[in-house]
């Protein structure tokens, strides 16, 4: 498939994306999101004009949830304005989910960022990323990360606060195990829950995904695309620059690469027999693990972001589905997070 087939197939198939429910609140979305992390931050240098062709290009396919975080810009706001930049004209149509969670003038330790939820650090980042976004109402606040220092109680109440007086109209939840979502959601109502979920990282599906189906929060699965790796536009680790995050990522290191490339190709064979990307396989596997799941993959191309949008029009059989686990029974070779940064639940 040429690049300009994959922009035709966005184009004229995913005009018509399909809506969810996050939740039960009312928070609806396109069935497939845009991250903008990747904007600013992680994957080797940023692209703000490539970031805003893109945003623009997916409301243009039926795009609405966009998310993006405090953390995304290191405390700058670079990756909210980029944003709010990009979507002004047509902010009123869209779902802006940004994070706090991180207190960003604190030094960063080999346990990665410090964190910190209290209750007046949580106001005063949701005013700055009101003011970076140039709106005056987030549709979904997340907790980007839980903090054990501060009870899940007062993190909740202090959202429903923000939501009470109009300036949020979702809570969210990153990286919370069973029992912080069913603490959470008796003080608010937790509308979704982000987590990695892909076809390479399956944690969620034992004991987390079960406890969101049964008190009715949406599931936005982070890192759809495995960082990039289910795309199987990939190289070793050692050729990436240091401040692309592949670099370091287990799951590139050598070992663990060779096992994941070996997977992509089986995956790419099964896609081939479909008519569509690996990529697009690796997303219409989310889509089809139940309507409550809009992925947000991450990307800087108004071609790549229409390649993955298109997505929602594959329809895989359970034969398809069951291929997909006999390749990939576990997921992936390698851990998602060091040691030191892994999210506990
Ligand atoms: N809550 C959390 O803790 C957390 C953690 C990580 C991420 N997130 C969110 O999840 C979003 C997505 O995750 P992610 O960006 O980490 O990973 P991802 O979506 O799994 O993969 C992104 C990578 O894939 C590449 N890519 C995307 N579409 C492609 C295509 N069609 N063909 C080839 N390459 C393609 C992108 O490169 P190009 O940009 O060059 O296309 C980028 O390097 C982030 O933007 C962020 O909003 C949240």
């Amino acid at each position: 498939m040429t690049q300009q087939d994959t922009d035709q197939q966005g184009t004229d198939q995913s005009r018509n994306l399909p809506k969810r429910e996050l939740g039960t609140q009312g928070l609806e979305a396109g069935a497939i999101g845009l991250g903008t992390m990747g904007m600013t931050m992680a994957y080797g240098a940023g692209d703000e004009p490539g970031g805003i062709a893109t945003i623009r290009r997916a409301y243009e396919l039926g795009v609405t949830l966009f998310d993006t975080a405090e953390l995304y810009g290191m405390g700058t706001g670079s990756n909210e304005q980029l944003l709010g930049r990009a979507v002004k004209d047509f902010r009123d149509d869209i779902v802006i989910a940004t994070k706090f969670g991180f207190d960003m003038d604190a030094p960063q330790n080999a346990a990665g960022m410090a964190l910190n939820s209290r209750p007046d650090h949580i106001r005063e980042v949701t005013e700055n990323s009101l003011r970076h976004l140039g709106t005056d109402y987030i549709d979904v606040l997340y907790q980007h990360r839980v903090d054990p220092d501060v009870p899940i109680e007062d993190v909740a109440g202090t959202v429903g606060e923000l939501i009470a007086e109009g300036k949020v109209r979702y809570l969210g939840l990153s990286e919370a195990g069973p029992d912080i979502l069913r603490r959470a959601h008796a003080v608010h109502p937790v509308s979704v829950l982000q987590t990695e979920y892909s076809v390479f990282e399956r944690a969620v599906e034992a004991e987390v995904l079960p406890v969101v189906r049964e008190l009715g929060i949406g599931f936005v699965p982070y890192s759809p695309l495995g960082r990039g790796f289910l795309t199987g536009a990939v190289k070793p680790a050692a050729e990436y620059p240091q401040d692309d995050m592949r670099s370091w990522d287990d799951r590139w290191q050598p070992g663990n690469y060779e096992k994941n490339l070996a997977a992509i190709r089986e995956l790419t064979a099964l896609a081939d027999t479909k008519g569509i990307t690996a990529t697009q396989l690796a997303l219409a596997w989310l889509l089809a693990q139940g309507d409550d799941i809009v992925p947000i993959p991450g990307t800087r191309s108004p071609q790549r972001l229409a390649e993955n949008v298109a997505a929602a029009q594959a329809t895989l059989t359970p034969q398809d589905l069951a291929r997909v686990q006999e390749i990939l029974p576990r997921g992936a070779a390698g851990s998602r997070y060091p040691e030191a940064i892994m999210p506990s639940w």
